[in-house]
């Protein structure tokens, strides 16, 4: 493995034995694995677990890492092609992540969604350029539409919870205060579908993800023996669910419309998740969320609070999935 960019690169099996890796790295650990090694991380945009989780997990296989915030400390870096560079950006991507990659073994870069251009955006243009700049190996710490390290680490999750193959699994949307990318509910939607679930996409009008991230997910059911479907019901949605996994997102349909997306989710302030959505699940049905969370906007303090969220355990195999993935692309 050279890149983890997508979790659609690698088979289900694939994915099964990156697991496996991820489960002997924990229970024996390799202090000295990636010794030498040195990880760059370039965030363009904030996190908490994916900055925090991977210089951990380098550490704990013996490396080292160095994180650049561009704008922050560094030279804010231009990503468009062509433009002159006569705003705030002193550097452009094309010499910044040559030069990042010279000093590493391997990079990871999150560069969120531009938000305006929904095509260009599912093309993953940005982070597509900047990948074309790196020679060494890269780690996709969250692109326009994809959070592969989240996938894995909520992946391990359902295995640790012993949740069936074709467990019931709900991605419903929540609410937010603005329109938050498709990052993650693409990415969630794909492993589900990956791992052979019964997927159901609870949204209610106006959030339908695009029909390129549907037919990506159908595509994974079909190989893995799951399903996809998708209602406005929460009743029919949650009948006999295993999962409930939560996600704020923006309207598709007003891609790029601040106005028009703030309109449209002024009418929905009861998709806050409640205990009471679990009245129709199955039995011990698991709460799921990929953090940060917004308490009481998007999920109740009841259910974040109560047994059948396992937010933190998602979060904390964030690191355990990602030492897999740099073990595997580093240690010779
Ligand atoms: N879930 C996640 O990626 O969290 P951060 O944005 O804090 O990294």
């Amino acid at each position: 493995m050279n890149r983890f960019l997508d979790l659609a690169d690698l088979s289900r099996e694939e994915v099964v034995d990156l697991l496996a890796l991820a489960q002997r790295l924990q229970d024996h650990p390799e202090p000295e694995a990636l010794a030498g090694k040195v990880l760059g991380l370039l965030f363009f945009n904030p996190s908490l677990r994916t900055l925090s989780s991977f210089q951990a997990g380098m550490a704990r296989l013996g490396g080292r890492s160095f994180v650049v915030t561009p704008g922050n400390g560094t030279w804010k870096l231009e990503t468009r092609t062509g433009v002159r560079m006569d705003g705030d950006c002193a550097e452009h991507i094309r010499e910044g992540i040559p030069v990042l990659a010279s000093y590493c073994d391997a990079l990871g870069i999150r560069a969120f969604a531009d938000g305006r251009d929904l095509a260009a955006d599912l093309a993953e243009e940005t982070f597509s350029a900047m990948a074309a700049l790196c020679d060494k190996p890269l780690v996709n710490l969250e692109s326009a539409m994809n959070h592969p390290c989240q996938a894995l680490a909520d992946w391990k999750t359902l295995d640790d919870l012993s949740v069936p193959r074709r467990g019931k699994f709900v991605l419903s949307w929540v609410n937010h205060p603005r329109a938050l990318p498709l990052a993650v509910p693409a990415a969630t939607l794909h492993m589900a579908a990956h791992r052979g679930m019964d997927v159901v996409v609870l949204r209610p009008d106006g959030y339908a993800l695009p029909p390129e991230l549907m037919d990506k997910a159908r595509r994974a059911a079909a190989a893995s023996g799951g399903s996809i479907a998708e209602t406005d019901d929460r009743s029919q949605a949650l009948a006999g669910a295993q999962v409930l996994y939560a996600k704020e997102w923006g309207s598709p349909r007003h891609y790029g419309e601040a106005e028009a997306d703030a309109a449209l989710r002024r009418g929905l302030a009861d998709w806050t998740v409640r205990e009471e959505w679990f009245s129709r699940a199955a039995p011990g049905c698991r709460f799921m969320h990929c953090l940060p969370v917004r308490r009481n906007v998007a999920v109740a303090d009841e259910v974040l609070d109560g047994p059948r969220s396992v937010v933190l355990r998602e979060a904390h195999n964030r690191m355990v999935v990602q030492m897999a993935v740099l073990h595997r692309l580093l240690a010779r």
